[in-house]
Order: C-alpha cells, then sequence, then structure tokens
C-alpha cells in the first residue's frame, strides 16, 4: 500500500511501519510531510536542510519574518540545537515533554536561518504524538513544522482539514485521526533575565510558574477592557489576524443579540454557545448551534474543529460566547479575539 494517505478513503488512524518509514525517507530527501501532533497537525521538513524549510514557507505562504518549530525526539537532540541549556530548561523539559510546551534558547549555527528567521533563537519541543515520535525516530533528524495550514488560516486538527487547506502543496499526510489537544503549544522564550510567555497554549503560565517560579509576560493595552486575559506580546511574525475562519467571527458575552440581528439579516449563522438557554432560536434553520465545553482544555480540543465544521456548511457569519474571564481561558482567549480580528 501507498504511504500516501488519501483522506477521501478511509483509513484506519495508525498509519503503518512502511507509511511511517517512506513519510521519514520524504523528509530525509527535503520533501514535506503533513503529520499530527497533539495539538494541531504539523507541516514537516529536515529542520538541518535549509531548502526543505524554504518549501515549508512556499507551500504555507508564510512571511519569512515568522520562525518556525523545530521537533525533536528528546532531550539530548534538543540539546544539540542549542547554544545555552539553562538550569530551567531541564526542569521544564522535565514535567512538561513529551508535551504542547516550546521552548526558545539560543540556536547553534547548526541550524539554518531560516527556522529562525534570521534570529539568533531556535524554538524546540518534543510532541507527545505516537505518530509524531514514531516520525522523529524513524527521519532520524529534528523536523521543522509550523501549524499544517495556509498562513493565518485556522491550525489543522485532523488529515482532513490539512488537504482543505494545503490541497496538492503537500503530498503526503499521516494521518493519526483527530488530535486531542485541539489548539497550539505554549511558546515560552528562555532568552533574557526572566522566562517570557509569547504564546499561551495548552499547559498554562499556572502550571508553568509551579515548576520554575514567575513567568513574564506583556498586556497589550486594550480600550475598555481591563481583562486578566489580553493576549502577551506577540512572537516575531505573529499577526494579531491568525488562526481565522473563512466566515466573520464575532466574540460576544452574549451572542443571542448578534445571532438574532444576523438572522434579521438573512445570514448563515453558526453559534459556539456556552449557556444552554434557547431564547426561541431553536428553529432556524440558517443557525447551527454548537454547545461548547465549559472546560477550558475540552473548549481547546473542539475549538478548531468547529470552525472547520461551520466553514465546511458554508456559514457566514460565526458567534461565539465569550468564555469566562479566568486565567485558565487564557489561551481559548488568545485564540478567538485573533480569529475575531478583522482583516
Ligand atoms: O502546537 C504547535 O506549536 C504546532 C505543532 C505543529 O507543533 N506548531 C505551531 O507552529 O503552532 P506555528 O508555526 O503555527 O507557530 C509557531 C509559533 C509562532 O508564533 C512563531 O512566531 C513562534 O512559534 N516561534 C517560532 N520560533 C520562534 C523563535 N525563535 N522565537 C520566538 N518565537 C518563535
Ligand atoms: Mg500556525
Amino acid at each position: 500500500m501507498s504511504a500516501l494517505i488519501d483522506t477521501v478513503t478511509p483509513q484506519p488512524n495508525t498509519p503503518t511501519e512502511e507509511q511511517i518509514e517512506e513519510a521519514a525517507q520524504r523528509i530525509q530527501r527535503g520533501e514535506l510531510v503533513a503529520f499530527p501532533t497533539e495539538t494541531v497537525y504539523g507541516l514537516g521538513a529536515n529542520a538541518l536542510n535549509a531548502e526543505a524549510v524554504a518549501r515549508i514557507f512556499a507551500a504555507k505562504g508564510r512571511p519569512a519574518t515568522n520562525p518556525v518549530i523545530v521537533h525533536v525526539i528528546d532531550l539530548q537532540a534538543a540539546k544539540a540545537l542549542v547554544a545555552d541549556w539553562p538550569e530551567v530548561a531541564d526542569r521544564l523539559s522535565a514535567a512538561f515533554w513529551p508535551g504542547p510546551l516550546t521552548l526558545v534558547l539560543p540556536r547553534l549555527p547548526i541550524v539554518p536561518p531560516i527556522v529562525t528567521a534570521g534570529g539568533e533563537t531556535v524554538a524546540i519541543r518534543v510532541p507527545a504524538h505516537p505518530v509524531a515520535l514514531r516520525l522523529l525516530s524513524a527521519a532520524g533528524l529534528p523536523i521543522a513544522a509550523p501549524s499544517a495550514n495556509r498562513s493565518s488560516e485556522i491550525s489543522p486538527t485532523r488529515a482532513e482539514h490539512v488537504r482543505w487547506s494545503l490541497g496538492h502543496r503537500v503530498e503526503t499526510i499521516l494521518d493519526g485521526g483527530p488530535t486531542t489537544g485541539g489548539i497550539e503549544s505554549t511558546v515560552l522564550s528562555l532568552v533574557g533575565s526572566q522566562p517570557r510567555l509569547l504564546r499561551p497554549g495548552l499547559v498554562t503560565v499556572a502550571r508553568i510558574e509551579e515548576v520554575i517560579g514567575p513567568v513574564a509576560f506583556h498586556r497589550e493595552p486594550s480600550p475598555g477592557n481591563t481583562s486578566s486575559t489580553q493576549p502577551p506580546a506577540m512572537s516575531p511574525g505573529l499577526m494579531s489576524r491568525h488562526y481565522a475562519p473563512h466566515a466573520r467571527l464575532i466574540l460576544a458575552a452574549d451572542g443571542s443579540e448578534h445571532v438574532r440581528l444576523a438572522l434579521r439579516r438573512g445570514d448563515r449563522i453558526g453559534w459556539l454557545r456556552l449557556s444552554g438557554d434557547d431564547s426561541g432560536l431553536s428553529d432556524e434553520t440558517s443557525l447551527v448551534c454548537v454547545s461548547m465545553p465549559l472546560h477550558p482544555d475540552e473548549y481547546a480540543a473542539r475549538l478548531y474543529d468547529t470552525l472547520h465544521m461551520l466553514d465546511g456548511l458554508g456559514v457566514t457569519i460565526m458567534v461565539a460566547d465569550r468564555p469566562p474571564d479566568t486565567a485558565d481561558w487564557f489561551a481559548i482567549h488568545d485564540r478567538l479575539t485573533r480569529a475575531a480580528t478583522p482583516e
């Protein structure tokens, strides 16, 4: 059987040894392979081969100013890429690897500048998905992989999302079924005087602080919003409109008013609801209601999948009820806010 997973035909969710081996050979030859991680699907290439990494940027339409994350098999492979490995990195990797925490450290010259967008730091993580680890092991190389979607679109949580977004731009997609994490890893810089959050993600700041003490992050001033869940300073190249569905997304404390208005305008609406109150809207045929989980981890696992599903149904407006304003929802607020940012 071919190692190229045809996502149209139903496939078992665990690639065979032959499929992993062929994908690994493609990585070694400088080609692209999309693969599942525990967060979202990645678009992978040999991280030590600048030409291979350039193919990632071309396929995604990604600006050269946005560096990519390097995935490695273990601690030793991570250390081989960096000029300095501080003691906090030992504690963080012991606590969270394999898993959705990306560490930014000073790079060694072996890491090509294209990976780091010309910068002197490299972002690294050990993914927790068995298929990602099998691929890394078979390839015997670090794999650079941003999320496997066109730049500024929603990250893929299923193999078919990769196909929808990248089409023929990626030949090989290893199908590991839906991802369990659902949103991207936390990105933490260990360069500078204090660990600094660059992107909130599945590992919360509270959990990181339990392991290493205080983490710095900037809150962007936002008029009228004094929330503790403001997005932090951005990673280089991280645009504020990011993770966006095709339909316009409205984030609202109570979505029902927006839904009523949009119905009156004749829009087709997808509503990510957090309360069960029906408000007499349930009979509307142009309204698709999705009852979202009330726990942030479960919400994260459903979020992108739901946005993809609603886009697939052709809704023109999405309305999301704003989740609770507490620290454990920080990463979700970040993604919803970016997805709701107008072009
Ligand atoms: O969960 C994830 O992190 C997924 C899976 C595939 O691992 N990857 C992912 O990659 O989300 P991407 O490229 O979509 O996002 C990478 C983020 C960007 O915000 C980028 O700016 C930041 O990491 N980043 C990468 N290298 C960096 C560096 N050297 N310094 C600062 N930020 C960096
Ligand atoms: Mg991305």
